[in-house]
């Protein structure tokens, strides 16, 4: 048998060289090696797709050009640009980390996986793909697309919800790293595993014919790729019920209050948050009605609104008020113009923009 034919090219090698004409190359993150840039599209990345990224990243670039322009913006302002993207402790914890690489590492990007992690925000896999993608640094990246193409890749049926199982998990996945020509090997190869993960190796019906490594996928030999990741913990789900008052006053302005920094919407703007209708009411009653006006009770449709861990019932009572509302903590009335470039809930936006 000839030497070609014998010898098998590694996966890390036919991954590199498939990504150069298969993968994606023209992504706005993409063909820089500014960690900045790489660092934002990986934090809004983590849990939102490309499409959906785009416009926001964008946006917060024209923003905040450099990380010392995100970290000397307010919070408000970080938490109004991110608004719609969900997730919101990702903007908390962006703009610490913005703070942080300022006061901590002189305005500079650390510059390997292991210093990145000591970052707010920045866990394993998104360290190791800015320091793979700018610093060329022989790092693992393993993110939820990234499990399900190396599961698969070796048919690994280990319970992944078991901690022990995902660590031996890492360690193949820094078993099959690139070994030659790393400067531009590496990259190239973080990108690959995103770009299969993301346009092939699909979690329902992938698309195994265009795969480049499908002769040496196990799970696809096995004919079940989707079998795999296996992940037997399920998350556990909870509900909780909230009065929401939407009170309005003579000008027209909503009263909004700051979200505390922990909890649901943390550090958002929302309407006033009550456990229950009589919460509500207290808060309501001990507050001045607008001159002239009889008080104006409207109870709108519940709406439920679902967070990851949690289904929101949410219900709304609408009202006329002069002063704020009582016993909430901060608050103030704003006008549209104003409450249009807040950090809020998408629900309470949408509630908002019903009711003007
Ligand atoms: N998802 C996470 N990182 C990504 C990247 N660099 N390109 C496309 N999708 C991604």
């Amino acid at each position: 048998m000839s030497k070609a034919l014998k010898e098998k090219k590694p996966f890390a090698e036919t991954l590199v060289v498939w990504q150069k004409s298969h993968g994606r190359n023209h992504l706005p993150w993409q063909n820089t090696r500014d960690p900045y840039r790489v660092w934002l599209s990986e934090i809004m990345l983590q849990q939102t797709q490309v499409s959906t990224v785009l416009d926001y990243y964008a946006k917060f670039l024209q923003h905040f050009t450099t990380v010392a322009d995100l970290a000397a913006a307010s919070q408000d302002q970080v938490m109004g640009l991110w608004s719609g993207l969900g997730y919101y402790s990702r903007a908390r914890n962006l703009h610490q980390c913005a703070k942080d690489v300022m006061t901590k590492f002189g305005g500079a990007f650390p510059q390997t996986a292991q210093d990145l992690m000591s970052l707010p925000g920045i866990g394993r896999s998104t360290a190791a793909a800015v320091a793979s993608f700018c610093f060329s640094e022989r790092v693992a990246i393993m993110d939820g697309n990234v499990k399900r193409v190396l599961t698969r890749l070796w048919a690994y049926d280990a319970d992944l919800s078991v901690s022990k199982n995902e660590k031996v998990l890492w360690q193949m996945a820094e078993g099959a790293l690139p070994t030659k020509q790393i400067q531009t090997a590496m990259p190239r190869y973080s990108q690959a595993l995103m770009d299969l993960g993301a346009t092939i190796c699909l979690p329902r019906k992938p698309l195994c014919q265009a795969c480049p490594v499908r002769t040496e996928c196990k799970a696809h030999e096995l004919g079940e790729p989707e079998k795999f990741p296996v992940k037997t913990r399920k998350l556990k789900r909870t509900s909780e019920v909230l009065w929401l008052l939407l009170a309005n006053n003579q000008k027209g302005q909503v009263w909004l209050e700051k979200r505390p920094e922990s909890g649901i919407w943390a550090s958002l703007y929302s309407l006033p948050v009550f456990a229950s209708e009589e919460a509500l009411s207290a808060a309501v009653l001990n507050s001045d009605l607008p001159k002239n006006s009889k008080r104006h009770w409207e109870i709108l449709p519940t709406f439920k609104h679902v967070l990851t861990h949690k289904d929101l019932h949410c219900h709304v009572v609408k009202t006329k008020l002069n002063k704020g509302p009582i016993s909430t903590g901060s608050g103030a009335w704003w006008s549209e113009e104003d409450w249009q470039v807040l950090g809020l809930p998408t629900p309470i936006r949408h509630l908002l923009s019903n009711s003007r």
